[in-house]
């Protein structure tokens, strides 16, 4: 019987913990941190994150504006109200909610956003800040692991970390997140030979694949700690993860669930980000 991680609860406590420095920075400051979230689309998923994220904001006591842009928006369209954004004193993190259309390039627009205001971490500097683990914030998903686990008392330092993912938004910012966390990493993914065998070697197992139901039991050692990234839709309309929970549960000494583990996490993540950016920027301000 394995510990229920409950994302819900401790993300819950980290809001409260949000909304008190927030009240005692706009004490301080006389404005808010300000965050703006621009949609291209209507994504059924992407709709509801940002629509969650607004709600965040009001929660914690942001200033927020959410752009909503129609599907055939054209790249300098997008990229000349980044640069609005960029030059505007009230906004202090821009978030691009992906995967953006086909037809517009996304490494182009998120090299626009300037890096100060960079909230999710995606852009290049700081994704180098991220791999030499000297950075103010990082990509909110796999932070948000680092702190179910710390907030769930669960030691990393010396404990091997098995990633199954390696994309930018999770999969590699996890494992510098680990490794800066002292563990010992191993990254896989779809090519990787062996995968069962490797993933019955995690202390601690991440799984960010986007398959539902994945991870079975032969993939868990007995004991692990099992955080489940994956949000994925089955065709009754529920929610479920990248591990098969009933299968895994028994095996495991902490799970995250789906819904309830990692996903309330990750926008509690973005609204200390903005916070800290905004708290950056205004140090800046105070240095002249
Ligand atoms: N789409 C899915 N996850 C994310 C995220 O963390 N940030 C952004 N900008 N888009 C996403």
């Amino acid at each position: 019987m394995a510990q229920i991680i409950d994302g819900k609860a401790i993300s819950a406590k980290i809001r409260e913990e949000i909304k008190e420095e927030t009240a005692r920075f706009v004490a301080q400051r006389g404005y808010a941190p300000g965050l703006a979230v621009i949609i291209v689309g209507e994504d059924p998923a992407s709709t509801v994150y940002v629509r969650n994220k607004g709600r965040a904001c009001e929660e914690v006591g942001f200033y927020s504006e959410i752009h909503r842009l129609p599907e055939n928006t054209q790249q300098s369209e997008l990229e000349e109200l980044i640069d609005r954004l960029n030059g505007d004193d009230k906004i202090h993190g821009i978030l691009v909610q992906l995967p953006l259309p086909k037809h517009l390039d996304e490494s182009a627009v998120l090299l626009k956003i300037d890096p100060a205001k960079d909230v999710d971490g995606f852009y290049p500097f700081n994704v180098g800040r991220i791999m030499i683990g000297d950075f103010d914030i990082a990509p909110c998903t796999p932070y948000g692991v680092m702190e179910l686990l710390r907030y769930s008392g669960i030691e990393t330092r010396g404990k091997h970390c098995v990633i199954v993912g390696r994309s930018n938004i999770v999969g590699k910012p996890q494992a510098m997140l680990m490794l800066k966390a002292d563990a010992t990493v191993t990254v896989c993914h779809s090519k990787t030979q062996n995968l069962a065998e490797i993933c019955r070697t995690a202390d601690i197992l991440v799984a960010a694949i986007g398959k539902a139901d994945f991870i079975g039991a032969d993939y868990v050692k007995e004991g692990a700690v099992v955080v489940d990234v994956g949000i994925n839709r089955k065709a009754d309309g529920k929610l479920t993860g990248d591990v098969n929970f009933a299968q895994v549960e028994p095996k495991a000494s902490f799970i995250t669930p789906v819904p309830g583990g990692v996903g309330p996490m990750t926008i509690t993540i973005l609204m200390k980000n903005t916070l800290k950016a905004a708290e950056v920027a205004g140090d800046a301000l105070g240095a002249f």
